[in-house]
């Protein structure tokens, strides 16, 4: 096998992309050098954690990536999609809970709380309905501006948190921190 196509099979292999984009692109030929380098069990270890380029993410976009099997949403939010997280009362949330593994357990479900960074542009999380798994729709789906699961009905605000329908929780907030100012680490 030549390295070209070496290279082409381990990125098909290790990483999806449900939506492409420059961002997830640009993560695919981060993560191939990586595992290049390690040995088998070592690779396993570098999946658990991948580096996601986010420049060329653009406000009022999102890029889905592939991370340990499961689609990862990264959406850089409008100006209106912060105002609208932002205005939201505790009480009006059917899960209060953060749901944020970057935070203690218990920490509330504000809007400051789900975000990556204080501006409250970044916003990580699960592509995963919290209901029976289906992969909600985003880009301002549903009645709340945020994120839709057409399988039984479940509607999400722009940040995450479940508003309406039989879903239980907030879309669920991986391990992620900005590395840099364009990247992002999951895991
Ligand atoms: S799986 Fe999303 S509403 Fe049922």
């Amino acid at each position: 096998m030549s390295h070209a196509e070496d290279n082409e099979g381990t990125r098909r292999d290790f990483l999806y992309y449900a939506t492409a984009g420059a961002g997830a692109v640009a993560a695919g030929a981060v993560i191939w050098p990586l595992v290049n380098q390690m040995n088998p069990s070592a690779d396993v270890q570098a999946m658990s954690s991948i580096r996601v380029d986010v420049s060329g993410v653009e406000t009022g976009t999102q890029i889905t990536v592939k991370f340990l099997g499961k689609p990862v949403f990264i959406r850089r939010r409008t100006e209106k999609e912060i105002e609208e997280g932002r205005a939201v009362e505790l009480s009006a949330l059917v899960d209060g809970n953060a749901e944020n593994s970057n935070l203690p357990a218990d920490a509330p479900a504000t809007d400051q709380n789900r975000t990556m960074d204080e501006a409250g542009e970044w916003l990580v999380m699960m592509g995963v309905c919290t209901h029976l798994g289906c992969v909600p729709l985003g880009n301002n789906s549903g009645d709340y501006d945020g994120w839709f699961c057409p399988c039984h009905g479940s509607h999400y605000d722009t940040a995450g948190r479940i508003r309406k329908g039989p879903a239980p929780r907030n879309l669920p907030i991986p391990l992620a921190e900005f590395v840099d100012e364009t990247t992002i680490k999951l895991g």
